[in-house]
């Protein structure tokens, strides 16, 4: 395991989150009773196996495979004094600990949701832990919103911009501009979305039921009439910790380190096809304008 792999930014702007820390933490405040035995996959420096580590008597499980994080937590755990707190070393893939925990927890949440595994590392886990009665987060949501912001034109042009300021003479980056229009909108990109307004209804592309589905693999497609003035559309996930306490990045809410996460819509283009696969850890965006949608009917 590498010492060079522990991304101080990234953990600096996950502690940063308020949102997410605060959602995990009153999910763990209404999920953990004091008898419960807690792990927590994924646990980076400790901060969530801390905050069950105070509702419980029994023993929390932090589970790390990066060493240099996973000693961070060590220590932390050391010093704080919560003795049932114990951070493993280890990949959750391994059967990393002796134990028949009552309650996983996780925040293995990707950019946009399943890139980091979560689907398949819940799956892998409760199959292996059938003790395990409860899953935090139980359900995750994606979620398709056609939106508008100017604020997406501008970054459009921006980027075409810096292409189209380099032609010189006859070589002319105008000839390519629908090809790298249709590049980018092929992407999904992330910014902090301060000035858009929904322009359409949203839709659910999947929902992953945590430890009881087995892959994150799927399809789905998304209408968006051509009269719409939808310039874009936001993917944002709905995370269900306990009952009432979701946590998301959907763009009308409190803000996260997650940023937004948009994909920007070509002119013209009515149906958008979103799929991913979890061998690749890749979405795959495809646009369809209304003369693609007729020769496929
Ligand atoms: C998004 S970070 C969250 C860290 C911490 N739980 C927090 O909330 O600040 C996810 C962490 O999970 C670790 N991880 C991902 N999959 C894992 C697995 N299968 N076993 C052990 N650690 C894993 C990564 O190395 C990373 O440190």
């Amino acid at each position: 395991m590498s010492h060079l792999l522990f991304e101080m930014k990234h953990h600096a702007a996950m502690l940063a989150d308020k949102t997410r820390l605060d959602a995990y933490q009153r999910a763990l405040q209404k999920a953990v009773g004091p008898e419960d035995c807690v792990v927590d996959i994924g646990t980076g420096t400790g901060i969530l196996a801390s905050y069950a580590a105070k509702r419980t008597k029994n023993a929390v499980y932090g589970i790390e495979y990066f060493s240099t994080a996973a000693a961070i937590g060590q220590k932390l755990a050391q010093d704080s004094g919560y003795s049932n707190l114990i951070i493993v070393n280890n990949s959750s893939y391994n059967r990393p600990i002796e134990a028949a925990p009552d309650i996983l927890v996780t925040e293995t949440i990707g950019p946009i949701a399943p890139e980091e595994n979560i689907v398949e590392l819940c799956y892998e886990f409760c199959r292996r832990y059938p003790s395990v009665k409860t899953v935090i987060p139980s359900t995750l949501q994606l979620f398709a919103q056609p939106i508008y912001s100017r604020q997406l034109d501008g970054i459009t042009d921006n980027l075409l911009g810096a292409f189209l300021s380099a032609s010189h003479d006859s070589y002319d980056f105008n000839g390519v501009k629908e090809l790298l229009l249709s590049e980018f909108c092929r992407e999904p990109q992330f910014t902090v979305l301060d000035d858009a307004h929904t322009a359409g209804e949203s839709s659910l592309l999947v929902e992953y039921q945590l430890g009881v589905d087995k892959i994150s693999d799927f399809k789905s497609s998304l209408f968006i009439p051509t009269a719409s003035e939808a310039n874009a559309v936001h993917l944002y996930f709905y995370a269900t910790l306990f009952s009432e306490i979701i946590l998301t990045n959907k763009f009308s809410a409190a803000p996260t380190h997650w940023r937004h996460c948009y994909v920007k819509r070509p002119p013209g283009a009515e149906q958008l096809d979103v799929s991913y696969s979890n061998k690749n850890k890749k979405f795959h965006i495809k646009w369809r304008d209304k003369h693609e949608l007729a020769r496929l009917d």
